[in-house]
């Protein structure tokens, strides 16, 4: 008896402690899917392989080897970038914790290192952070499609705490007949999928990074910009990065007096260098670059774009200036997508498109490259919703890896006729110029740690299209603004 009382009290129990079960199941973060689409709604477009589709990751520990602090305080954090418009100029950035000169030395012979140029530093705060030195050194008077070795630190020691040494290659010269491989990532973050995608793009063999925006996922907690800029070092010392800015970018502090608006990327116009003086734009929140056949634009989709804006009229005139004869090949890489099919920022870049995409047509821009939304999506020719053969290609690469997580759901299905292949999974994505006309995107899909292209596709240059008539005018927004404004 005492017993049976026993179970029923234990039966009474569990059915009481059964709502407090569930929510607890409810809370706790669901489980890698291995081989399942994610969206049972949806249809899937693409290889059907099995493997675990990674859920958020979890940033890289402090103590990781790869992102811990250099122990005597010297050269870290190291990015080369373009410094002018054609790529005979680059800047070498870096943070050091102690005191040191800002000097480059550097040759196009292995070891020589026998010329050498200064440049400056400077520190930020932000709240009860000050950043550590910033070196920028930009070294001139480059040949195209050489390899030059460079060293940054304290004359006379070989100790690699003080002394930072590495090369990089620069472009061929600006001209049709040149060919060039850029690797394009996303929403990257700094998590241990992070540490994945970048060992691909390590193995890619592409000579630019192009990056879409969302870089360290810091959101206002300095300490790891730092660390974000120690885990790309192994590839940003050796391979030039060019960005554009995402919303993790912007951080607004109260002790900064924000009153233009690149005040609102304090950290990364800190830290980081971009060409923008060569083009007439304001600040690295937008400028353009020829790097070999490409005319590369960087748009910002949070500084005013719409009609007469600084950023619209400087859009219009650099595409009015582009010499398709020098660079047959014109893309955007800009952070919020223009066309999108998922449910995240679903519509959020209707202000912009709506602004600037009849001039995107016009100006037969090939390709027009996003983020933000963490998946991959990669859709037609597209002008005003519809397919248009003088229209560039529209590609999400926001799937880096980030803690976030991936865009596991839908807005639109089924899946419409214009999006080619969508999914939520986690890589990067390469674009090889292979002549004037002829270009291969590649996704690579971080599977299992392995690198796999699962979606390839060539696309021809828009340059010669010359018979294409002028687009209708430009639409309105498509969404109810009412309503879009009261979801924030
Ligand atoms: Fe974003």
């Amino acid at each position: 008896m005492r017993r049976r009382r026993r179970h029923r009290c234990d039966q009474a129990t569990m059915l009481q402690l059964l709502p407090l079960i569930s929510l607890v199941l409810l809370l706790l973060p669901s489980p890698p899917v291995r081989g399942q689409w994610l969206d049972p709604e949806s249809k899937y477009s693409g290889d059907q392989t099995e493997y675990t589709r990674p859920n958020a990751d979890l940033d890289l520990r402090l103590d990781e080897p790869d992102i811990a602090p250099n122990p005597l305080g010297g050269p870290e954090q190291v990015f080369i970038s373009q410094a002018d418009h054609t790529g005979t100029a680059f800047t070498i950035s870096w943070s050091s914790n102690r005191t040191m000169g800002s000097r480059v030395f550097y040759s196009n012979q292995p070891s020589s290192y026998d010329l050498s140029a200064t440049g400056g530093s400077s520190t930020y705060s932000y709240a009860d952070y000050t950043s550590g030195n910033l070196h920028h050194v930009t070294i001139s008077n480059l040949t195209y499609s050489t390899r030059y070795y460079y060293r940054i630190g304290e004359g006379g020691s070989d100790d690699r705490h003080l002394v930072f040494a590495s090369e990089f290659v620069t472009p061929p010269p600006p001209g049709p007949d040149s060919s060039i491989k850029f690797a394009i990532v996303g929403d990257l973050g700094q998590t241990y999928s992070s540490n994945v995608t970048l060992s691909h793009i390590e193995q890619s063999g592409a000579q630019y990074l192009l990056n879409v925006g969302d870089f360290s996922y810091a959101d206002g907690y300095q300490p790891r910009w730092d660390t974000w800029g120690r885990f790309m070092t192994r590839y940003t010392s050796k391979v030039p990065m060019v960005f554009a800015y995402g919303n993790h970018e912007i951080e607004f502090d109260n002790a900064v007096d924000a009153v233009k608006p690149h005040d609102g990327f304090l950290s990364p116009n800190t830290r980081f260098s971009a060409p923008w003086q060569s083009c007439g734009a304001v600040a690295a929140i937008y400028y353009s670059l020829n790097v070999g056949p490409v005319h590369i634009i960087s748009l910002n989709s949070y500084v005013g774009i719409t009609k007469y804006t600084p950023q619209y009229n400087w859009l219009l005139s650099d595409l009015e200036h582009v010499d398709r004869s020098v660079t047959p090949w014109v893309i955007i890489i800009t952070h919020v997508p223009w066309y999108n099919t998922y449910n995240a920022h679903y519509m959020e870049g209707e202000v912009v498109r709506s602004a600037v995409e009849y001039f995107a047509r016009k100006y037969r821009v090939d390709a027009i490259f996003s983020g933000h939304v963490h998946a991959y999506e990669r859709f037609k020719r597209l002008y005003l919703y519809e397919e248009d053969e003088c229209a560039p290609v529209y590609i999400t690469i926001g799937d880096g890896g980030n803690r976030e997580g991936p865009a596991e759901r839908f807005q639109v299905i089924p899946k419409p006729e214009t999006s080619v292949y969508r999914e939520p999974s986690f890589g990067y994505g390469s674009l090889e110029i292979i002549n004037s006309s002829l270009a291969r995107w590649q996704w690579h899909r971080n599977q299992d740690k392995g690198d796999v292209i699962a979606d390839s596709v060539l696309i021809e240059s828009l340059a010669g299209m010359n018979s294409c008539p002028l687009p209708p005018q430009p639409s309105q927004p498509r969404y109810d603004e009412h309503e879009l404004l009261q979801s924030y």
